[in-house]
């Protein structure tokens, strides 16, 4: 089939070159500057001459004429193309372009973004599919069946409300259905009107560093912690202030001394990332109170606490906020999958118009059409149906990794955060080089992220965050040698990022 997608050609009626010449030389220009690939579809010349508003006359002399010099190859029955023996380096990239792309993009963009685009730590043990990555579900036991019903249902009652924005807070019934679940499950204070449906907790944090913070702005972040959140910070041009964690989670005492009027905290306090510390009752009254005395913010990234499997899920820090200083960040990326881009945002009462126009500017409202079909998940009971079965199923699967480190690595290592969540952390008594052990294990499709990757200033701890959302059960005891040859293989080296 002809492609139905015209080229920019611009035709002048009135002009000293006839027509079909005009034709011929964009189409000529076009191809030499790698607009128009080897092998790509050109219209045919009736759309051509429709789209351009010409007779077909001119269009079909100006195509014989390309076909004749081979820059198009046209076949009987087939769509017409641009030639595929036309050398690569012509169509290519354009002479402007190529003298553009000798200076770095540096040059271009402002050197304080270039700075601040240079900070973030984008990471190649983040992208790969297979065992121990991290943040990965179980997507083969995902209802498949119940959810294409449901997306089949939502796709058949769609109206003209439907193709038009949605509500800028997110669609009303999965607010409602949103609220209702973190006051029962996670004692949130809240009511729907608090609720805002964003794009997964990044898009949260995004959002509400835009509300709550200037650049310049101090906030402490978790030290080891969540370097994808750390990352808006620095692109919001904020000092990031790193604090250290312990077996109570973020150690208060310690932000205090090294920056007690930052404006914000980000803070995991139900299960720490990457640690998996839960922040103690002390320390969270500690905190509250520091936030309180000093007008500073708390994002709360309550990311995975669905999954506990040696205790009741802890109830949330913002439920023992008396004083509205807790943003709570909930995400459906470790619940139902992360490709869905779902989370939502408790915003306390005063700041929702604050929130609400914030998020305006950035991205108008959320897309509809996955809000209803979660809705109708949760409100039709899957939605707790298939918690339920992805907590036994971790829990096997967390077992058995446990298990498998310690029949391996034994005395060598310490395991941390096994209690909860779909990682935990293996940390090494005699540092190690975790990165391009890492980068190796990549290679053999393990996806472990090195601890050290996940402090912002010299590395407490060697070793290597392993997610088992992903990993069957019959695949872990051979992974889990794999990563041990690959450890054994890697030289050991202080501690040093
Ligand atoms: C600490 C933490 N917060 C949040 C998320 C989820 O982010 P999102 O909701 O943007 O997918 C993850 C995913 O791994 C995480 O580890």
């Amino acid at each position: 089939m002809a492609s139905s997608v015209v080229p920019v050609i611009s035709i002048d009626r009135n002009g000293a070159k006839p027509v079909h010449r005009q034709i011929y030389d964009s189409y000529r220009e076009a191809i030499m500057q790698g607009n128009l690939r080897p092998g790509q579809k050109i219209p045919s010349t009736r759309l051509f001459a429709v789209e351009l508003g010409v007779s077909r006359y001119p269009v079909i002399e100006a195509y014989a004429q390309l076909v004749a010099e081979g820059y198009f190859e046209s076949r009987v029955g087939a769509a017409t193309i641009v030639s595929q023996d036309f050398p690569d380096r012509f169509t290519t990239a354009a002479p402007a372009l190529v003298k553009e792309s000798l200076n770095s993009p540096s040059s271009r963009v402002s050197a304080r973004r270039t700075a601040l685009v240079g900070q973030l730590r984008a990471s190649q043990w983040t992208r790969g599919l297979g065992a121990f990555g991290v943040g990965q579900v179980a997507y083969d036991q995902f209802p498949l069946q119940v959810w294409s019903r449901l997306v089949a249902r939502r796709t058949r009652k769609m109206n003209v409300r439907s193709f038009h924005y949605g509500e800028q807070m997110g669609s009303i019934m999965l607010r409602q259905t949103v609220a209702n679940y973190l006051r029962t499950a996670r004692s949130v204070h809240c009511e729907p009107e608090q609720i805002m449906i964003v794009s997964g907790s990044q898009q949260a944090i995004a959002i509400t560093a835009r509300v709550l913070l200037d650049p310049e702005s101090s906030i402490w972040i978790e030290e080891p912690g969540y370097r994808f959140g750390a990352d808006v910070f620095t692109l919001a041009g904020c000092n990031l202030v790193p604090v250290p964690v312990d077996k109570e989670g973020i150690n208060v005492s310690e932000g205090i001394r090294r920056d007690r009027m930052a404006r914000a905290a980000l803070v995991t306090p139900s299960h720490q990332f990457p640690l998996g510390f839960t922040m103690s009752a002390a320390r969270r009254l500690q905190l509250l109170t520091w936030a309180q005395d000093h007008g500073a913010w708390i994002l709360e990234d309550d990311y995975d606490s669905e999954y506990r499997y040696e205790s009741l899920p802890i109830p949330s820090l913002q439920g023992m906020d008396a004083h509205g200083r807790v943003i709570y960040i909930g995400t459906f990326s470790k619940v139902l999958f992360p490709s869905l881009r779902l989370g939502y945002l408790v915003i306390p009462k005063d700041l929702i118009e604050f929130f609400l126009k914030t998020r305006h500017a950035m991205d108008l409202a959320p897309p509809t059409f996955y809000q209803d079909v979660v809705s109708d998940f949760i409100a039709e009971g899957h939605f707790e149906r298939h918690i339920r079965r992805m907590r036994l199923l971790y829990r096997e699967r967390r077992s058995l990794l446990v298990d498998s480190i310690s029949e391996e690595f034994g005395e060598a290592v310490e395991i941390d955060g096994s209690e909860a969540g779909m990682h935990l952390v293996v940390s090494f008594k005699t540092s190690i080089d975790d990165r391009s052990v890492a980068e190796r294990a990549g290679q053999q499709n393990l996806w472990v992220w090195p601890l050290t990757a996940s402090y912002l200033k010299t590395p407490e701890k060697t070793g290597f965050i392993l997610g088992f959302g992903s990993t069957a059960s019959s695949d872990i005891p051979v992974a889990v040698r794999t990563l041990k040859k690959l450890v054994k293989e890697a030289p050991s080296r202080p501690i040093a990022i």
